[in-house]
């Protein structure tokens, strides 16, 4: 790591912006003055410019009682009629709002107008399906319409979704449902990926069918894969059959702008996903903000595209609430990058014109190995803005981003945020802000970065430290849902009433902000979180384990890559191979959490390295995994250990 920050801070790359893009971006240096001015006066005349209030509000934030915040508590709004019905009635009702792609080559536009009839007629059939304010609704979709149309829809009536990504296993899928109390499962029978159907509606049985009653009254299945379903007659409805018996006039009512609009796990320190919750107003404002300000979008020209699936929280804030609250054209994907050819992702670009493109370094790395000249295949000259999201992104990838997608021109706009913030935190402004390939540079205005060492103190610049948010923000999480404690405890706990990240940083000499990755046991897989104890509970509850450690090694394609190490149990030594052993590990983690869970390696060893007071000693795993010298071993119980493990792996 010390060796990639010294690289990292002798880039010396500059690229200010042209005269152009400033003198037409939608966001100017004005905006960092009047946050400074006055910070919530700030966010209240954003959410007041950006959003429809059915009662406008007098309170802009609440924080009688930290960490617990409350943002424009007073008013009330709909989400969804400001994602959908406010544009139709401002005379935008035309203008597409999703251009939807299927693996498979088929598409479909939909127009605000046609949009906001579905989402209507959704919400009248939550509705007859006894979806009430605050119920919980779990969302299991791949990357089609309905997706958006459901989120919408639960947003609408005032309840609460839990969107689940397809790619979770039923076990996973079946502990959000239980965690949340979910009343209703949205699926579909299966999804395209890779140019084959992958089944969805089989895992929801499965997990509806495990141990224990299940909160869920019904599963709402969109046909898309075309696969053999099983059907529980009584439970089970098909979402087309249920869509034409219902009307699509539905009146959207105003509801708290803290009313509960999403929970959304993500891996934390332990084995136990949180349920991050978010609320309306504040989120929504914050989302529409950004995304119009750090993506500089003229939502009457531009053509968006956010490859993030709805099942992260990318998703959420910059596929469904941000473009729509700003009335954006948008692009949304059904597969994978390289279906049915390498080229697919710049094949849709140039189809639907995308302006503005927004995705993960994971996959930049992958486009560059695959090298130049499959993107160089497609006309790509509608780009004016890239963004990244997800992980750091190395210098290297940032000007091969810039210069081969990008057509040497574009800005990029590198977004530091998590499930947790809602929404970015901190980015360049593109009309504003000269760019440095591989930092995210400075909080956007109105937003409060801290870098700080483990007592409190500012580090200063140029050196390292943890980041903390120091001021409440709108689109903040209001809490992991069913766990005040938890909430507390995890990111408040440290430094008082100021948010602490989880991610380590530093500032260069020009303050700006360079991301240094977590610093708990948290990975970051191809820009996916995955927990360290989550993996390693899922190797112990196969009987062949009687003990497992996890560690992120570095990756050069997925940035960090699991690798386990496992001791087998003595009496299951001789069943496999080590090869089949390992084999059957990967297979099992798969099944518990999802594919993405998968370690890349699993190494079967007699001992694992622990202190005295037992906790394993991840730092020197990580040494072994990402084959360097192993580090300092002296506070280890038995200090042969490692000698041990290195030995047998030889
Ligand atoms: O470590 C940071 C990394 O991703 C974590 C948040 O993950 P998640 O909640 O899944 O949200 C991902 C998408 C917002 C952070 O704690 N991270 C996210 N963006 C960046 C980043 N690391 C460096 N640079 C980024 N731009």
């Amino acid at each position: 790591m010390s060796n990639r920050i010294d690289n990292l801070l002798h880039e010396a790359r500059r690229f200010p912006p042209t005269e152009q893009f400033a003198a037409d971006a939608i966001a100017g240096a004005d905006l960092y003055e009047a946050a400074e001015n006055d910070r919530l006066q700030f966010w209240a005349d954003r959410a007041r410019e950006l959003l429809h209030w059915h009662t406008p509000f007098t309170r802009t934030l609440d924080w009688s009682n930290p960490p617990f915040a409350k943002w424009f508590d007073d008013g009330a709004l709909n989400v969804a009629y400001n994602c959908l019905d406010r544009h139709v009635l401002a005379g935008n009702g035309d203008r597409i709002a999703l251009h939807w792609e299927g693996e498979p080559g088929d598409s479909r536009s939909y127009t605000y107008s046609e949009l906001t009839s579905e989402v209507k007629r959704a919400a009248n059939l939550l509705t007859s399906l006894g979806i009430r304010q605050g119920d919980r609704v779990a969302i299991y979709l791949p990357m089609i319409p309905e997706a958006v149309i459901s989120m919408l829809a639960v947003a609408r009536i005032g309840a609460v979704h839990s969107v689940v990504f397809g790619g979770f296993s039923a076990e996973s899928l079946r502990s959000r449902i239980d965690d949340a109390s979910a009343k209703l499962v949205i699926t579909a029978d299966g999804g395209y990926r890779k140019g084959s159907v992958f089944p969805l509606k089989q895992a929801v049985d499965a997990a509806l069918a495990a141990d224990g009653e299940s909160t869920v009254s019904h599963v709402l299945v969109v046909k898309r894969g075309g696969n053999e379903v099983e059907w529980t007659e009584g439970r089970d409805l098909w979402w087309h059959d249920e869509m034409v018996a219902v009307d699509d006039e539905h009146v959207a009512k105003a509801f708290p702008a803290e009313n509960p609009l999403f929970i959304l796990y993500t891996s934390g320190t332990t084995g136990k996903p949180k349920g991050i919750l978010h609320t309306s107003g504040g989120y929504l404002t914050q989302t529409a903000f950004t995304h119009r300000s750090v993506f500089d979008l003229h939502a009457e020209s531009d053509v968006y595209w956010c490859t993030a699936d709805v099942g992260w929280i990318t998703g959420h804030s910059y596929v469904v609430y941000g473009p729509l609250a700003n009335g954006a054209t948008q692009v949304l994907y059904e597969g994978t990058p390289d279906s049915p050819h390498p080229g697919r992702w710049w094949d849709i670009i140039q189809k639907y014109g995308v302006s503005i493109f927004y995705t993960a370094p994971t996959a930049i790395r992958s486009f560059m190995k695959a090298g130049r000249q499959i993107p160089q295949q497609f006309d790509l000259s509608s780009l004016r803005l890239l963004g990244s999201v997800g992980e750091p992104i190395n210098p290297e990838a940032w000007i091969w981003y810039r210069d081969v997608i990008g057509g040497g021109e574009t800005p990029i706009v590198d977004t530091w945020w998590q499930t947790e913030t809602g929404a970015i935190m901190v980015s360049a402004l593109p009309g504003v802000t000269t760019l440095k390939p591989g930092s995210a540079q400075v909080a956007i205005p109105g937003i409060q970065i801290e870098v700080l060492d483990d007592e409190g103190h500012d580090v200063g610049l140029d050196s390292g430290g943890l980041l903390v948010v120091s001021e409440p923000w709108p689109s903040m999480l209001r809490g992991i849902w069913g766990d005040p404690e938890r909430y507390k405890e995890t990111y408040w706990d440290k430094f008082g009433d100021k948010y602490f990240a989880g991610d380590g940083a530093r500032r260069d000499r020009d303050g700006d902000l360079w991301l240094l990755g977590r610093v708990d046991d948290v990975m970051n897989v191809s820009g996916h979180r995955l927990s360290t104890a989550e993996i390693e509970s899922a190797l112990v509850s196969h009987p062949m384990v009687a003990e497992a450690a996890v560690v992120g090694a570095e990756d050069e394609a997925t940035g960090q890559a699991v690798v386990a190490f496992v001791i087998v149990r003595a009496s299951q030594a001789d069943v496999a191979t080590a090869d089949e052993a390992s084999a059957l590990l990967r297979a099992h983690v798969a099944e518990q959490i999802g594919a993405i869970a998968k370690p890349r390696t699993v190494f079967l060893v007699a001992e694992l390295p622990k202190t005295r007071s037992g906790k394993i000693m991840r730092r020197l795993l990580r040494d072994v995994a990402e084959g360097r010298e192993v580090g300092d071993t002296t506070t280890l119980a038995d200090t042969q250990v490692m000698q041990i493990i290195t030995d047998r792996l030889k």
